[in-house]
């Protein structure tokens, strides 16, 4: 497959076509970030790489760094978690309560803010330093000790958290979150503030296109059984309410962020990171969503 060629030509077609949406800037610190930004970069499982435009600049992963603290609660407790959090989409934004009163403080799924809330309290109350600890786990993914926090990002966004305060202070009126919200919000925030490459990012979820579900050291990150649940979650509550839509015009399991990166693995083919910070009106990377779906067009790329 000319993987650089059809890279190269659908960049520039969706480059020169229309960027709708805004970049987040509930954020503070995230609306300082240049919305011209575009870059794509895709490894396939034998490690070649290709790549177009901005893939070298470090982003704000936000929301796609919810795959790995799921990764790493399922790994230690198994399906213990999901008494405490379900497996369904949501069909409601990412910040949404609604349900949450309904379900009696069990979130939907691991990837709206609620269910990631109660995955970040059982790290937290797991691990005396959850934020060294769960670096210690992505580094260990992607077998690179550059890869960190931005705190600068995380205070910004704590300073205007409101709605996860309220969120986490809800769940834990229904005991369904057992540390203090405070420690547990400010673990959520860093855990956010992951900066990523669309290259590093690439790297670190090419275990979920393995067919043994290892790093590219070789070394085991979830067993099958396990890998095949996150990726199924991928596939039905990756994008919110537009879970289904990424579904139907990309074909791929993936996970998107506010700082506008996208995630997709193509199982035992190929892990590709995308980043332009504009976003749809469902939070999603406008660009992003748009070459994905010219791309697997293109290559023929999807699960079905
Ligand atoms: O909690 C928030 O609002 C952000 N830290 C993460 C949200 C996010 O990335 C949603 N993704 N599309």
């Amino acid at each position: 497959m000319p993987y650089q060629q059809i890279i190269n030509d659908t960049y520039h077609q969706i480059k020169s076509g229309k960027d709708e949406g805004e970049a987040a800037s509930y954020i503070p610190e995230l609306a300082k970030v240049d919305p011209e930004n575009f870059g794509i970069h895709l490894i396939t499982i034998d490690q070649q790489e290709f790549g177009i435009g901005d893939r070298y600049t470090q982003f704000s992963i936000q929301s796609i760094a919810k795959v790995l603290s799921l990764s790493l609660a399922f790994k230690l407790w198994g399906s213990k978690i999901w008494e405490r959090v379900g497996v369904e989409p949501s069909g409601t934004a990412f910040n949404s309560l609604v349900q949450l009163e309904l379900n009696k403080g069990i979130p939907r799924n691991p990837f709206n803010n609620g269910g990631a809330l109660v995955i970040a309290d059982m790290l937290v109350g797991e691990f005396k330093n959850p934020e060294a600890e769960f670096l210690r786990f992505i580094r260990e993914i992607n077998n690179d000790n550059k890869i960190d926090y931005n705190l600068s990002i995380a205070k910004s966004e704590k300073s205007v958290g409101y709605r996860n305060i309220a969120i986490c202070n809800f769940i834990k009126s229904f005991g369904n979150v057992l540390n203090e919200p405070e420690r547990v919000l400010d673990f959520y925030f860093t855990m956010c503030s992951l900066e990523m490459t669309c290259q590093e990012l690439a790297q670190t979820f090419l275990f979920l296109a393995d067919d043994h579900f290892r790093n590219t050291k070789g070394e085991r990150i979830l067993n099958m059984s396990k890998a095949k649940r996150v990726n199924a979650l991928l596939q039905t509550c990756g994008f919110y309410d537009e879970s289904g839509e990424f579904s139907f015009t990309v074909g791929l399991p993936g996970k998107s962020g506010v700082g506008g990166g996208i995630i997709a693995v193509f199982p035992d083919k190929y892990s590709i990171a995308v980043w332009s910070p504009k976003l749809n009106a469902k939070g999603n990377s406008y660009r992003g969503m748009k070459f994905l779906e010219a791309y697997t067009t293109k290559t023929e790329s999807s699960i079905f």
